[in-house]
């Protein structure tokens, strides 16, 4: 193995201060291998409304980062709540933008849903990181309902069986993501 991390770029849904799943992504950085490096995405804000008219050769400089961002990684994670039945816009929005392109394509990614029920929400995510051509299995997604009482105000997971989830799908996604560096 070089001295070289893998990039892994972690996308919380919810832009909320004390976002749960923000603080699932960061429960995740701390305690997955370390060959990997995990960077909290924080930016989902500053990216403007998906507009086709502005998806030229020349997108906004926040798209474009964004974008070189997923490229770069060689694995991405989504964590996010269902917000009235779907994705939170913020999220849907950032995806938007990638769907001209090309940077999900064979991406291995890990989509966790933490919400109050999400049922719907982490299908429509299933369905759309298929579209644009994400790779993910059953093992490297997950959907933790009731979220809001899994979780203490300094972000431990005060719940047994979330706590083992979240730690089996960490080795699973782990596991995926070294089957990349392996080719
Ligand atoms: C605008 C809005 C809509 C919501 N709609 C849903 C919903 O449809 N289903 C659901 O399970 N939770 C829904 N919730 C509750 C979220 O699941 C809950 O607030 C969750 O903790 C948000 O994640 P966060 O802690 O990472 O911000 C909604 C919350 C907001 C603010």
């Amino acid at each position: 193995m070089t001295g070289q991390k893998e990039k892994i770029l972690a996308i919380s849904g919810s832009t909320r201060k004390n976002s749960s799943n923000f603080k699932i992504l960061k429960f995740i950085s701390e305690n997955i291998n370390k060959e990997f490096e995990v960077e909290l995405f924080e930016e989902l804000e500053s990216l403007p409304h998906f507009n086709p008219d502005l998806d030229t050769e020349h997108p906004p400089e926040a798209v474009v980062k964004f974008r070189s961002k997923i490229a770069e990684a060689a694995g991405v994670l989504i964590c996010t709540p269902e917000y009235v039945f779907s994705l939170p816009g913020s999220l849907k929005n950032a995806l938007e933008w990638c769907v001209s392109t090309t940077v999900f394509s064979n991406k291995k990614v890990g989509l966790i849903t933490a919400s109050a029920s999400g049922e719907k929400g982490h299908e429509q995510l299933g369905l759309i990181m298929k579209t644009i051509e994400a790779k993910f299995t059953d093992e490297t997604q997950l959907l933790i309902q009731g979220i809001r009482g899994k979780l203490n105000a300094e972000g431990t997971i005060t719940d047994e069986k979330t706590l083992h989830a979240i730690l089996a799908f960490i080795t699973n996604f782990e596991k995926e993501i070294g089957e990349v560096k392996l080719k």
